[in-house]
């Protein structure tokens, strides 16, 4: 997977270098941003870290969350504790490593949010207003992602423009709406520098969540392990989703991207949208005897609630977002990825 990133941000250096020197220019002081990342032991932190410690450089990039740490992420670059709900410790942080940028990842995600309604109220809410503080606080430029969840029964589903009805029924979308209009809301009275994008789901080989896009990464585990999957949504729930690999590149891009250019602080992206029937049909192909099974479960109520087909044009127009993987092109990389991490891993250990 780092080989890949690096291999996709190589091909982008020249526009990038010159994103990057508008990049250092930011901070005030021609050097490169200090970036804290929260969360980040989950599906998208660490390998966002990698992403960011490629352009700015292992020691700007501190990664954080509540977990022990493996060995591998220790060796990879910086990695302290954060507890997203102990503000004095967040300041601290900030002080004490002079931080400019926070991608704030922590949060319960949607299935896992509805098992736990209490706990997702404070990570995902009272979480986002200390960041969002810390961030007024200390001038810093602040990235929440948001979701496809965001949207409820009553939003337009086919397409799911940037700006129209959210009435969302999960604690999770419901989060991520406070948190987008917090952030707008700071950045309005206040002129914080907030920056939210709406991720659909994200595809990786590493494990996700506790979301209700997971079965599109668990699926290519199970069937190249055991020819097997049984799956929790229809065959026919579509949904957008996207490679691990665009998720973080448009995150770099928005972040880069300068002020004024940016007619929104909260924008959709997506790369494509299918069906397990879909994903299923592809796979095939490298799993011939792939044997799936349906048992829609309650992730199904919420998955019949979401965005279909989500319309990333404001993102296009305004900041030139542009998706690099298509379904083929996913399916064939997350065949690659499983396999040499999980399956058959060279020096015998799983990622996991
Ligand atoms: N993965 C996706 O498909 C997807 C899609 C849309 C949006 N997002 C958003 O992107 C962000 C990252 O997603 P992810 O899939 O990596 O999530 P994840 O569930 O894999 O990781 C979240 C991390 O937050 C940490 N956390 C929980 N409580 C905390 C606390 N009190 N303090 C600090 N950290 C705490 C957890 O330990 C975990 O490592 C989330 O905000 C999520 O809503 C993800």
């Amino acid at each position: 997977m780092l080989r890949r990133s690096l291999s996709v941000l190589a091909q982008t250096s020249k526009s990038s270098s010159i994103l990057t020197q508008y990049a250092f220019k930011h901070t005030g002081s021609g050097k490169p941003p200090k970036i804290l990342i929260t969360g980040g032991l989950g599906q998208l932190g660490i390998e966002c870290a990698k992403l960011m410690r490629n352009e700015y450089g292992d020691s700007n990039v501190i990664l954080s969350d509540i977990i022990k740490p493996s060995d591998a992420v220790v060796n990879q670059g910086p990695y302290i504790f954060a507890d997203i709900l102990d503000f004095k410790g967040l300041q601290k942080i900030v002080v004490d490593h002079r931080v400019d940028w926070i991608i704030h990842f922590s949060a319960l995600l949607s299935a896992i949010g509805e098992q736990n309604v209490p706990l997702a109220v404070r990570v995902n809410i009272e979480g986002v207003h200390n960041v969002i503080e810390l961030a007024k606080q200390y001038n810093l430029r602040v990235f929440v992602p948001s979701t496809i969840g965001a949207f409820g029964p009553d939003s337009p589903r086919n397409p799911t423009p940037n700006v129209t009805v959210q009435r969302p029924r999960t604690i999770y979308g419901v989060s991520k709406v406070h948190a987008e209009l917090i952030g707008e809301y700071y950045y309005h009275k206040f002129g914080l520098d907030f920056r939210c994008l709406r991720f659909p789901g994200v595809i990786s080989s590493d494990p996700p969540g506790g979301g209700t896009t997971d079965y599109a990464v668990a699926i290519f585990h199970e069937a190249l392990k055991s020819g097997k999957y049984n799956c929790y949504l229809k065959p026919d729930t579509r949904l957008p989703m996207m490679y691990i690999e665009d998720c973080l590149r448009s995150l770099l891009e928005f972040m880069r991207a300068p002020s004024d250019q940016l007619k929104r602080r909260v924008y959709n992206v997506t790369a494509m949208s299918f069906t397990p029937e879909e994903l299923v049909d592809k796979l095939s192909k490298y799993v011939p005897d792939l044997h799936v099974t349906y048992n829609p479960d309650s992730r199904q109520d919420i998955a019949d609630s979401w965005p279909q087909v989500f319309d990333d044009s404001e993102a296009r127009r305004d900041w030139n977002w542009k998706p690099k993987y298509d379904l083929d092109s996913l399916v064939d990389l997350m065949v690659r990825d499983v396999k040499e991490n999980y399956i058959n891993p060279k020096d015998g250990k799983t990622k996991g």
